[in-house]
């Protein structure tokens, strides 16, 4: 092995080090919006809470996390996206403790909101600080990190309310060491939220913020770190960007003439499709989703925890394939993967027969070729419109906007979250499942033409030239 390839190495293992350290903030990401899936019908049992407080309960945080989002930006920018990050792990904390210690439904409610702020911020600084602190080959590939951890803490926290509820006592009252299980299910949060906050602490404060504060030689020094060799032509290019204009605001997303920029509308484009698709209806309702057509409770567990098996490995399918065939192929597969799967999907759910309570039953190959299609469409969304999306929100805006731009795209990332998830079950209720998968099916079509018109390819640009 010759010198050079022997240091790039290094530099490689440090940069996945460092991206991987910020990428436990996707962990959290994915861990906490998932762990109320096991945990919520016994704790709105535990609080006797009606169905519009249990729908809060769980949907607040959404938005929550849209109002950390927005906030994330700005204390990036102000404070640092390292100091960022420790405010996120705290509030993680506070809302892992807070959520398994409540007395009412309503301050469990105000503790995952906590939880919810730190979701978003999570949301927001992840991406940022990777494609930061990437060099341009592997921007991709470390950008789509953050989806696989996302994933990965969806999966693992699947796992943990599964295991939880296993282990506990009886099903009528489920305790574990005299204490109700779903206070549990919140508290294993607390070590990876712990452990985020230490992972923060060290490692370096990105590049391209060190330079806009004007710290120079601490930016070099992690630039070399990075890059290896010298760095000062990298780091003049990254003050000439930063430099041009003053500290990045909300007003910079405008145009002189009003309205915002429409590269910022692409951003949010990019948000509200990927929300569209309903991939959330899945990984929140899926238990619902897969009870509703028939599935035992086991049953609709199991599934739920292979189709979250299915979305980690087919994430790893974008991270091999993200910096190779570019950003833009992946999104155009994957739209029409989502679109044919999706259609499958409502098209199977309207024709099947009802029962007395207008749920569909599915019977013989119909029931499994629902599970194919909706395990093939989590695939389609994996390799593509989950990743992608967070990679492009990352790298697409120039130095000046981005923590501004990333920030206003993830809010409404997550409004259309909240939106996508709470109308769910009245349009299940009042319409049914064909009706849901047909407006999905609809957002995933129009996605291609999204993606055909409006989505420039980024692989390998510098971020300075965006
Ligand atoms: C993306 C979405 C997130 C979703 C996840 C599922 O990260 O932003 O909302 O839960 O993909 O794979």
């Amino acid at each position: 092995m010759t010198f050079t390839t022997e240091r790039r190495k290094s530099n490689t293992f440090y940069v996945i080090m460092i991206a991987g350290a910020a990428a436990l903030g996707g962990f959290l990401f994915g861990f906490d919006t998932a762990v109320i899936n096991g945990a919520v019908a016994a704790l709105s049992k535990a609080f006797n809470a009606n169905s519009l407080q249990t729908g809060l309960a769980v949907s607040l945080a959404l938005l929550g996390s849209a109002v950390g989002a927005f906030y994330a930006g700005k204390i990036a920018d102000r404070y640092g996206r390292v100091k960022a990050m420790l405010v996120a792990s705290v509030l993680f904390t506070i809302s892992a403790i807070g959520s398994g210690l409540p007395i009412t439904i309503w301050d469990f409610t105000f503790w995952r909101l906590l939880g919810g702020l730190a979701v978003g911020a999570a949301s927001v600084i992840a991406p940022a600080y990777i494609a930061e602190c990437s060099p341009t080959h592997l921007r991709g590939r470390l950008g789509s990190l953050q989806q696989l951890a996302i994933v990965v803490g969806i999966f693992i926290a699947l796992l943990c309310d599964y295991f939880i509820a296993v282990s506990a006592g009886s099903a009528e009252s489920p305790f574990l060491f005299g204490i109700a299980a779903w206070r549990w299910m919140f508290w294993t949060e607390i070590p990876p939220a712990v452990l985020y906050g230490m992972a923060a602490l060290m490692i370096p404060e990105s590049p391209r913020y060190l330079v806009a504060q004007g710290r120079e030689p601490e930016a070099a020094n992690v630039l070399g770190k990075i890059l290896g060799g010298n760095v000062m032509a990298k780091i003049a290019e990254i003050r000439q960007t930063v430099m041009r204009e003053r500290q990045p605001q909300f007003s910079d997303l405008l145009r002189r003439s009003g309205g915002l920029l429409p590269i910022v509308w692409i951003g949010i484009g990019l948000s509200l499709l990927q929300q569209f698709v309903g991939i959330n209806v899945i990984f929140y309702y899926s238990s619902v989703l897969w009870r509703a057509v028939g599935f035992s409770e086991k049953d609709s567990l199991t599934i739920t925890v292979i189709t979250a098996a299915v979305n980690i490995i087919t994430t790893l399918v974008a991270i091999a394939f993200v910096d190779k065939f570019g950003r833009k192929p992946l999104l155009i597969l994957g739209s029409i993967g989502m679109t044919v799967t999706l259609g499958t999907m409502a098209a199977i759910f309207s024709a099947a027969p009802t029962d007395a309570a207008g749920n569909p039953t599915l019977t013989g190959s119909a029931g499994i070729m629902a599970l194919f299609a909706a395990n093939l469409y989590v695939f389609c969304f994996g390799f593509s419109w989950g990743p992608v999306t967070w990679v492009l929100l990352g790298e697409m805006f120039n130095n000046k906007i981005r923590a501004a731009a990333l920030s206003l795209a993830a809010a409404m990332q997550w409004v259309a979250n909240f939106a996508v998830s709470t109308t769910f079950p009245p349009i299940l209720q009042y319409f049914g499942l064909g009706s849901a998968y047909g407006l999905y099916t609809i957002a995933a079509a129009i996605s291609i033409f999204f993606v055909l018109f409006f989505i420039k390819e980024t692989k390998g640009i510098e971020l300075e030239d965006m």
